[in-house]
């Protein structure tokens, strides 16, 4: 019987699977995945609804490039919020989410046999991306409590071999938003080996406090060697719309955009339409947007001290790691099934975010995502408190 290729063979089912069945079955509240549990703003879901209903153009294929009024709405928010000069006719490519821009960026800027440098712990899918590409994944570890880089570690990784590096800011797990002096060592070190960078900043908006999100496209020299990668599933709240896109320039663009045309050729044409109303909203959107997570990231922090567990105040994402080693004795699988069926509460062992040679660094780590209803996380606080008794 013909069976899996020896490519995705190893890949082996997603730890998210593992802990959504395991919460389900306990009817644990699901701090696991980044999954709002609310619906994205009223407005934006009507201008989807209008798209669907507007004629039969929406209901047909995009252009492979994204719809022109997204493109549009894309190159004007990078103008907006960071003064970036995107072109919207060649810089711009929407895809199926952040996943498949990241997956199309790889296939299309990446050789069989270049190394690609990703700090750790990273999104889930970047190594199989890299692994179907066919090129090699060198590791950086963020050092726990403070999740910062060893600037000689990093440097070490860097050699003639070197094509690009993936950089997410604001970062998933750890919630680290790089600074501006830890984006200037790596675009140096960038330029010094002529390193292309996919930088994914799927969290951009996702900032709180003096935290500065800053695209590493935005350094001196950086935009020609950077493409960036961002998506609407966070910034308004509708992960199930799968709209993302890659800005850069024109030259790095078209190669994301040829391996782009033969993965998906368009992403869903009335959420490209809805996706270019929702990214012109006015300042205050994205403002009020960060108080309501800024609250639900101090529920989520006073529910892990009132549970024990040390946790380093997260400056962007809706992610938070902390340390259980004070209150539970085993690895942080075994923890996240413990919290899971024991305690009622979910979380997500990031481990699988590390290389085997690293994983022993976030051994007593759980990762807990705060995207949910402030009753949800008020019930958890509560669940969560027995861990301390
Ligand atoms: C860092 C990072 N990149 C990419 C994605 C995927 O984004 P999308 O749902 O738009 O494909 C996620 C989603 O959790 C993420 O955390």
């Amino acid at each position: 019987m013909p069976t899996m290729s020896n490519r995705v063979a190893p890949f082996g089912t997603t730890i998210f699977t593992e802990i959504n069945q395991l919460a389900l079955q306990h009817n644990a509240i699901n701090l696991g995945q980044g999954r709002p549990d609310f619906d994205g703003p009223a407005d934006v879901i009507e201008a989807a609804m209008k798209a669907l209903q507007n004629g039969a153009v929406n209901n047909q294929y995009a252009p492979g490039l994204g719809a022109v009024p997204l493109r549009q709405a894309i190159a004007a928010h990078a103008q907006r919020f960071y003064n970036l000069p995107v072109d919207p006719n060649a810089g711009v490519v929407v895809t199926a989410g952040a996943t498949e821009a990241v997956f199309s960026s790889v296939m299309g800027l990446i050789d069989r046999g270049d190394e690609v440098i990703l700090i750790e712990p990273y999104f889930d899918s970047y190594v199989p991306n890299l692994v179907m590409a066919g090129a090699t994944p060198i590791y950086v570890p963020l050092h726990p409590p403070t999740w910062t880089l060893d600037p000689d570690e990093l440097k070490a990784a860097f050699n003639s071999k070197t094509r690009a590096i993936i950089l997410n800011t604001p970062q998933n797990p750890t919630g680290r938003v790089f600074t501006r002096e830890e984006l200037t060592f790596i675009a140096d070190l960038c330029k010094e080996h002529d390193v292309t960078v996919i930088s994914d900043e799927v969290y951009e908006h996702l900032i709180f406090d003096s935290a500065q999100h800053i695209p590493i496209a935005s350094l001196p020299d950086m935009f020609e060697r950077t493409v960036t990668v961002s998506s609407l599933g966070k910034t308004f709240s509708v992960t199930g719309w799968k709209i993302g896109w890659v800005y850069g320039a024109p030259e790095l663009i078209k190669g994301v955009n040829q391996a782009h045309q033969f993965i998906t050729f368009a992403a869903n044409h009335p959420g490209q339409i809805a996706a270019a109303y929702a990214l012109s909203l006015p300042g205050t959107y994205f403002e009020e947007f960060q108080t309501m997570y800024a609250a639900k990231r101090d529920l989520m922090m006073s529910a892990l001290k009132g549970a024990g567990l040390k946790a380093r105040t997260p400056e962007g994402t809706y992610f938070v790691m902390a340390d259980f080693s004070d209150v539970f004795d085993g690895d942080d699988l075994e923890f996240a099934r413990y919290l899971t069926s024991e305690v009622g509460v979910a979380c997500i062992p990031p481990t699988f975010f590390y290389s085997t040679e690293h994983a022993h660094m976030a051994s007593t780590q759980a990762r807990f995502a705060f995207c949910k209803s402030d009753g949800m996380l008020q019930q958890a606080a509560e669940r969560l408190a027995t861990l301390a008794r």
